[in-house]
Parts: structure tokens; C-alpha cells; sequence
């Protein structure tokens, strides 16, 4: 998001843990350290480890890699223009934005551009601003790439856009269509002869989760006292999950979904010796002046129910294929500003899921499974993510990286620290990782792991200018820049290639930037082609090319340090090539987000969250096409986030 990045980039960690200031520049260099990173990529890639998709699926071959040595399209220039750009012989069209019927029969209320839409109507329509996306092929177990069903996350809401009168005095009605406007939802999709996608309506898979939906907490936090609450004494069941930035999957064809920004629609107006860990630590402001919920719901308001708060901040397991199935929060994952959860399988055949916190100096974690994963029988996964060990990463200085283990008992993480019990240690996951000394990262967004070679990894560290800043972490061997206001993307090995393995070599991918600039910690570094910044999305395709969205916020796009660079923007690079290429633009005011593919790679989905937000991120109700008027164009009323699905004239695959 770049909404709230305010809040995104405030800083909750106070914590002493290191920073290696001394260390800068060199880091670059970390590729020879790896051995030649551009030779073993290419080995890398295509080295017979069995893919997720070969894994859960016995009855279908997936499609075989391309093998991609180049990219095949084009760069597109920087834009400005209210529109997205694909390379010439491609087409983008849009598929589903904030408010078309999500397709449940007999309820599917059409959009009305002046966001009279009410509440209950909102309920069955399509969430605003959307964010992690996977596509699920129908049926399950089979590399359908015509029909499938498609998981969308819907982060927040722009006050000023979701209702008629914008952010104006709060009152029941409103609240309750902005609870029925985040979550996710579950469409099902289908091609059309020509190529183009729509959204079958009536589907029997079509559904919502909001705010308000019934959602399981399992795992060792379940039943915890701090989970408990006046409305739910067993501590085991949440009303909605919200914030829903990036997202993850299983190889069993369940879509994780991820809580990220939860404190910002919680106040904590008591007394500052009352304050906890989730003021002091998760930045949980005195009053919430943006969203307003708790003017109308106390369950929002920690002086009145302290422990809501902690039923948020995990990630959520959906069976989209099961539209009767709950939801699940996995506390196991632990509770954080989780950015996105991807998988991998180990050698062993035990699920391991990486985790970004994104805020500023926050962590990077992952989750390893004590159970197997079971290729045969799907079921026998469904409680996989409930129990595991949980890791947070620290990067050496020297181009090594350890795995420290989040266990209660284990590391100093005992009782008289504050973590009796794993559940507790859960809920204030971010502490038991200050404990272990972690390293403070630039705000870890996207992880992403190579099919083909599931022990290698990237990460985009979208940005932290306060890197560096007074009383601030200074520079660090995986964070080297001072007012780092571009970004970078970390690339590392775990050990014997193993997603499991608690050691890692790492080095830097790139620094993003420009090469126009006369400030050093401005230019890009580490690779040739196209100058970008604040790298967020990021996804490794089955044919070994790495997709790179970027989020820059708002205030910042195409002035300042950006002047010149237009929208936000997607790019593409072979990582054993060294090149970044520029593949898309977006509309004015957006950021690009979501990213998934059909098994055949012939189509590729990504979303458009907020065209047409303003400097000051809240639109004016009484202008809402000020900025942009994308997807509708003049007959709509207001910009809508949506859906577009991207394929090539000629049917080809994407990026070759
Ligand atoms: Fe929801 Fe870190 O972006
Ligand atoms: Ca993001
Ligand atoms: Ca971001």
C-alpha cells in the first residue's frame, strides 16, 4: 500500500539490534560471494526440483518452462497517461473493479458510479482496492488454463470514494459498507473464445469475506488468554479479517491471505501507563481519525475491548474450491504487519512459508511445518500450518544469514520476558524477534521463490528514508542506503538449497533508482535497463522471469527524487541476465499489485489498487474524478481499483 504510508513507514522499533554501519558499498560485490549468482540462476532454474504445482497435482503434467534466456517484448516508457500500457502486442483488459456483483445468484447488484450502493449491496460486490491475487484452476488438480477461480485481496477503503459523502460525519450505514468493502473475494473466471476473461455470474464459488465474516483462530494462540474477548470467551473465533495486503498458497489449493495494517482502524485512548505492546510496538494511535470504526463499533476502541486487536495481524487459509468452508487464522505464522506468505517445499517435504513485516525496521520470517506436506491426499494438509517452528532472519555482514528460532524457552524467550507460553510469544511476535536480534529491514513487501530451485529467494525492501536518521538504525550490509528513498531487492540461497535449512548466503539483487541523478544513494546499481523505485510486488514465474511492481506513494510519484518517472509501473527481469525491463505503466494516482499467472502462462492478472488517490491519500467527495477516472473513463463517476488480465495478441507467453 501506499495508503498510510505514513503509518507504513513510522517506526515502532526502538529495539538495539544491529545495523553494521560501517559496512556500505561493498555489497554489491556479495554476488561474487555466492559463487557467480548468474551462472547458478540459470542452473538454478531448471534443475528438476519438483515444482508446488507439480507436487499438488498427480493427475496433470504442468505446462514445461520455457527455459526463457531474454525477455521478448519492448520496454514501455515512463507514463502519465490515465491508463494502463502494456508492450506493443499485448492487451490489458479489465475483469473485475470495486463494485460489479461478485456473481451470487439471485443477489447481484449492479455497481452505481455515485457509490449509492448500500451496505448489504456492497456485501455481494467487489471489495475496494485491491491487492494479492492467485488464480486457482477449476477443477482442482487439473492445469486448466481457461477456467479457474480467482482469489482477490481488498486491503482498505478511500473514505472519500466509498460513499456519497465521502469522510464525513460517521454513521452506522457507512461503517457497515466499509466493513463490507475489505476482505477478499473468491470469483470464478472463465476465457472467452477471443482471449478475453469475464467473470461467470451466477457461480456457486462466488463469495466474500469481509469484515464481519466468521473466521477460525487456530494454532497455539487459539484459546489464548489474550485472545479472548466479552464476544467470544473461547478466544476461537474472529468477526472478519481486514488490511489484507499480499498474499500466499498452498500446494493443497488453499489461497493464505495476509493482515497487515490491522492497527489502523484500532484507537487506544487510555492512559499512557495502560499502554502495551500494541502501542508501543504494533503503533496503535490514540485516536483513528481516518476510518472513524470505532464511533460506531466499541469493538474497535481498546479502552474498551483490549484484546480485539490481538485477533488481528495473522494470515488467513481460504479453500476456495469449498465455498461452505471458514476461513482459519494460522497463529503459527505469527502476528505481525504481514506483508505476504509464500510458499516452498523443503527437501523433506515440509511446508516453509516467508514472511515480510512491512514497516520500517521491521523483519523478515519464515514459517517451517513440523507435519509433510501430502501430495495425495489434500485433507490430510489442512491443519499443516497449525503447528511448525517460526524463524526471523538475520543478515551478516559477511554475506551469510541465520534463521534465530522463535520458540518459547528457547533464544532468551522465556516467561520472565514476557513470552510464557507460545501463544503469547505469538501474539507479540515482533518483540520475541527484537529478543533474538533480528535484522532491521527497509520494509520487506514481496518474497518471492524460484519453482524451479525452491531454496533461492528474492525480496523487495521497498524504501526507508529513515534509514539513518537521527536516533534511527544507520546503514547495514542488506539495508546500505541512508535516506534510502528508491529501494533495493535482496536475493539469497538457503543452505543445500533447502528451504528449510537455518543458514543462508545472501546478497543484494539491485538497488533501484535512477542513473540521472547526481545523488548516490538515488542511483540504481547492480543491474542494466530501466531506472524504477519502491519495488513491492514481486513474483518468479514458472519460466524463470521475475515480475517487480512498484508502490510508490502517492506524495511522492513523479516528483521530488521522482520527478520524470510518471506512474507506478511493472517490470520484468531474467535474473541471470542482469537486465530490468519496464512492462507496464499504470493509471494516474495507482499502484500495481497482485500478481498471478494461468498454468500456461498465457495470461497474466494483475491489480490496480487506488487510481486516482491524491497526495494526501483521501479523495474529495465533491471531485472524485480529479486525478483519475480509470477504468470507467467519462461515463463513470469515480476511479474504481480493479483487475486486469494481460495476454498477447498472438496468444503467446507472457514476456517472451
Ligand atoms: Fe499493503 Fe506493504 O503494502
Ligand atoms: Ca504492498
Ligand atoms: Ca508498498
Amino acid at each position: 500500500m501506499s495508503h498510510f504510508s505514513k503509518q507504513d513507514e513510522l517506526v515502532s522499533n526502538e529495539s538495539a539490534n544491529p545495523t553494521f554501519s560501517q559496512l556500505i558499498e561493498a555489497r554489491l560485490s556479495r554476488r561474487q560471494l555466492l559463487g557467480g549468482s548468474a551462472a547458478a540462476t540459470l542452473t538454478g532454474l531448471f534443475g528438476g526440483m519438483s515444482s508446488l504445482a507439480e507436487a499438488a497435482s498427480k493427475t496433470a503434467k504442468p505446462p514445461m518452462p520455457m527455459k526463457l534466456t531474454a525477455l521478448g517484448f519492448t520496454s514501455v516508457p515512463f507514463s502519465t497517461e490515465d491508463r494502463v500500457i502494456v508492450p506493443q502486442g499485448y492487451v490489458a483488459e479489465v475483469i473485475y473493479a470495486w463494485g460489479d456483483p461478485v456473481g451470487i445468484a439471485g443477489n447481484m447488484p449492479a455497481f452505481k458510479s455515485d457509490a449509492s450502493n448500500t451496505a448489504e449491496e456492497q456485501a455481494v460486490q467487489a471489495g475496494m482496492h485491491h491487492d494479492g491475487m492467485r488464480f486457482f484452476p477449476l477443477p482442482f488438480g487439473k492445469e486448466d488454463s481457461t477456467r479457474g477461480l480467482l482469489c482477490v485481496n481488498h486491503e482498505y477503503t478511500d473514505p472519500g470514494l466509498l460513499t456519497t459523502d465521502g469522510n464525513g460525519k460517521m454513521t452506522e450505514a457507512k461503517y457497515r459498507k466499509a466493513i463490507a468493502a475489505v476482505g477478499m473475494s473468491i470469483i470464478e473466471i472463465e476465457r472467452q473464445k477471443n482471449g478475453s476473461w469475464s467473470v461467470v455470474r451466477p457461480s456457486r464459488y462466488a463469495r466474500r469475506i469481509t469484515a464481519d465474516t466468521p473466521i477460525a483462530l487456530s494454532g497455539p494462540a487459539a484459546g489464548h488468554d489474550l485472545v479472548k474477548t466479552a464476544a467470544d470467551p473461547t478466544g476461537r473465533e474472529v468477526l472478519g479479517t481486514l488490511q489484507n495486503c499480499a498474499n500466499g498458497w498452498t500446494p493443497w489449493g488453499t489461497y493464505l491471505t495476509c493482515e497487515e495494517n490491522f492497527d489502523l482502524v484500532f484507537c487506544d485512548n487510555s492512559q499512557a501507563s495502560d499502554h502495551d505492546f500494541n502501542v508501543k510496538r504494533y503503533g496503535v494511535a490514540a485516536e483513528e481519525k481516518l476510518n472513524k470504526w470505532a464511533e460506531i463499533d466499541l469493538r474497535w476502541d481498546r479502552q474498551i475491548h483490549r484484546n480485539e486487536i490481538n485477533r488481528f495481524g495473522w494470515v488467513v487459509e481460504v479453500d476456495p474450491y469449498d465455498p461452505e468452508s471458514k476461513p482459519v487464522k494460522r497463529t503459527a505464522l505469527g502476528r505481525f504487519k504481514h506483508e505476504g506468505a509464500t510458499p516452498a517445499v523443503a527437501k523433506d517435504g515440509r511446508l516453509v512459508i516467508y514472511m515480510g513485516d512491512d514497516q520500517r525496521f521491521e523483519y523478515i520470517y519464515k514459517f517451517v511445518s513440523a507435519g509433510k506436506f501430502n501430495p495425495k491426499d489434500r485433507k490430510a494438509n489442512r491443519d499443516l500450518l497449525d503447528s511448525g517452528t517460526l524463524f526471523v532472519a538475520r543478515f551478516n555482514e559477511d554475506g551469510t544469514g541465520e534463521w534465530r528460532e522463535l520458540t518459547q524457552g528457547k533464544n532468551g524467550l522465556t516467561a520472565d520476558k514476557g513470552f510464557a507460553s507460545q501463544g503469547e510469544l505469538l501474539v507479540k511476535t515482533r518483540l520475541a524477534a527484537d529478543v533474538v536480534g533480528a535484522t532491521k529491514m527497509d520494509r520487506c513487501e514481496w518474497i518471492a521463490v524460484n519453482p524451479h530451485n525452491q531454496g533461492e529467494l528474492y525480496a523487495t525492501l521497498t524504501n526507508n528514508s529513515q534509514r539513518g536518521a537521527d536516533g534511527k538504525a544507520g546503514p547495514d550490509a542488506a539495508n546500505p542506503r541512508k535516506n534510502n528513498l528508491f529501494g533495493q531487492i535482496l536475493h539469497w540461497l538457503e543452505a543445500d538449497a533447502d528451504p528449510a535449512a537455518t543458514t543462508f548466503k545472501w546478497d543484494l539483487f539491485a538497488k533501484a533508482g535512477r542513473p540521472d541523478t547526481d545523488k548516490e544513494e538515488h542511483r540504481n546499481a547492480g543491474y542494466k535497463g530501466d531506472a524504477f523505485g519502491s519495488p513491492d510486488g514481486l513474483y518468479h514465474d514458472h519460466n524463470g522471469v521475475l515480475w517487480i511492481q512498484t508502490d510508490i506513494s502517492t506524495s511522492t510519484l513523479n516528483t521530488k527524487e521522482y520527478a520524470g518517472m510518471g506512474h507506478n509501473m511493472m517490470l520484468a527481469t531474467i535474473p541471470a541476465t542482469g537486465e530490468i525491463r519496464r512492462f507496464l505503466t499504470g493509471p494516474a494516482g495507482c499502484e500495481i499489485t497482485g500478481i498471478s499467472f494461468t498454468p500456461d502462462h498465457k495470461t497474466m492478472f494483475i491489480n490496480i489498487q487506488h487510481p486516482g488517490e491524491p497526495a494526501n491519500e483521501l479523495s474529495d467527495p465533491a471531485k472524485p474524478k480529479a486525478i483519475s477516472s480509470w477504468p470507467d473513463g467519462a461515463a463513470g463517476g469515480r476511479p474504481r481499483s480493479g483487475t486486469v488480465a494481460i495476454r498477447r495478441l498472438d496468444g503467446g507467453i507472457i514476456g517472451s
